[in-house]
């Protein structure tokens, strides 16, 4: 096990009726509040008159900007600098998913730096203050609420990269399993992907005594496929919406990684496609993790036979333990394809005619390796993505 320090300061405040501490959170921060959502569910459903009421009770000032895109745009981070510099707001409340909360942070790390915050994602700066950021969650999928990162879309080439650093952990998320029973089943899977995937990603670490941390993602994992067809079935059944909403906070607040190399190397595949074809992440994952699986589990089988018999109760065949790994794949997929997402390119109706750009993209014309379990090139980003044709 690797030496680590674990902080997470995020202040979750979980069950029916969460929303209604936004006011008060939100005031322990400042006067001025940005509340930055969507496409417009939260108007739809009424949530964002309840958070506004909550705000106002509490004195709060409120300035609004909407419009966050799945997969956010640059654009509109650097929109939002522009307004909470001009409005001089003291923190972001988020109020939506992943792309919301990650727009909020981006804004956040923006407005206190002299330059153009895509350094950020460019490499060519470190975030060293940020505005407080809040969060009302309503899809469990991303792990946003919790983590210490975003990821944001470049129009300019259409680049989706990500950036992380500690100061951008939510001060506080609130998370009402209530407000997700307005989601559609395929935003529901998709979201159960990607927080599946983000304890794939630790999961298949080459470090040894790591036991804890192994046991403790293959429960996780395993509550999620046990949930989560529940969560699709009965859309309003409050213990599954409940599972998967914190299931989805666990994946990703860093707990699961601790002491552990983690891989990430399937995200970053993955972000080529969804930057490129507007794909749901959480579609992309299922495609391009089961390839991944496929292409590299010959770099550590008995992990790979673990998961298999751990996870998905797969039977162990001693003498061809290849068999077993690839039963355990097998089930996973069959597990993405039961919820009604895609596993291969052609199930999401995209073409073959660009794996070698995403692969040059994704590994800066072969200067960067991918991954820690096995680091790949440009050549291995290929033979990947030519798996996820199926
Ligand atoms: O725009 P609105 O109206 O809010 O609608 C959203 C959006 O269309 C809708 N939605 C959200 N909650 C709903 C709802 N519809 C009905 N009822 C509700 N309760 O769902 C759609 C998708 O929302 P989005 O925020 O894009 O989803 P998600 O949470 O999956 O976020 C995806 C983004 O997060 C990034 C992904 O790359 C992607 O850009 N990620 C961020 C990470 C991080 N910051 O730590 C890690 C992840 O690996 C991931 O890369
Ligand atoms: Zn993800």
């Amino acid at each position: 096990m690797l030496d680590f320090t674990y902080s997470n300061i995020t202040k979750i405040v979980f069950g029916r009726g969460a929303e209604e501490h936004a006011g008060k959170e939100a005031a322990a921060w400042g006067k001025k509040v940005l509340l930055h959502y969507g496409g417009g569910h939260i108007v739809r459903t009424g949530l964002k008159d309840r958070v506004t009421a909550s705000l106002q009770e509490a004195g709060l000032e409120i300035v609004e900007l909407g419009g966050v895109q799945p997969n956010p745009r640059l654009s509109l981070v650097r929109q939002g600098i522009a307004l909470a510099r001009e409005e001089r707001v003291d923190l972001i409340l988020a109020v939506g998913g992943g792309s919301v909360i990650d727009s909020a942070k981006s804004i956040a790390i923006g407005v206190p730096y002299e330059g153009d915050v895509w350094d950020f994602y460019a490499g060519k700066a470190k975030a060293r203050e940020t505005l407080p950021v809040g969060v009302v969650l309503t899809i469990p999928a991303a792990g946003s609420e919790s983590s210490t990162s975003a990821v944001v879309t470049n129009e300019d080439g259409w680049r989706k990269v990500g950036y992380g650093s500690v100061l951008m952990r939510p001060k506080f998320a609130l998370m009402n399993p209530e407000l997700t029973y307005t989601l559609p089943a395929y935003q529901t899977a998709c979201g159960v992907a990607d927080m599946f995937a983000h304890i794939l990603e630790r999961y298949f670490t080459r470090e040894d005594h790591v036991g804890l941390g192994d046991h403790l993602c293959e429960g996780a994992m395993r509550s999620i496929i046990q949930e989560a067809p529940q969560a699709i079935a009965e859309p309003e059944n409050y213990g599954a919406r409940a599972n998967i909403m914190w299931a989805g906070t666990v994946a990703h607040n860093g707990l699961l990684g601790v002491g552990r190399s983690e891989d990430w190397a399937s995200h970053a595949i993955e972000h080529e496609l969804s930057a490129m074809y507007d794909l749901a992440h959480g579609a992309g994952l299922a495609i391009v993790f089961p390839a991944w699986m496929k292409y590299v589990y010959r770099q550590d089988p008995e992990r790979f036979v673990q998961f298999a018999v751990r996870v998905f109760g797969v039977e162990q065949n001693f003498h061809h333990p290849e068999q077993t790994i690839l039963e355990g794949i097998r089930r996973l997929e069959d597990f993405f394809r039961r919820i009604g997402l895609p596993t291969t390119l052609s199930d999401a109706n995209i073409p073959a005619d660009r794996l070698e750009d995403m692969a040059e993209m994704a590994t800066a014309g072969d200067t960067k390796r991918l991954g820690s379990f096995l680091p790949l090139g440009q050549s291995d980003v290929l033979g990947i993505y030519r798996l996820c044709q199926g």
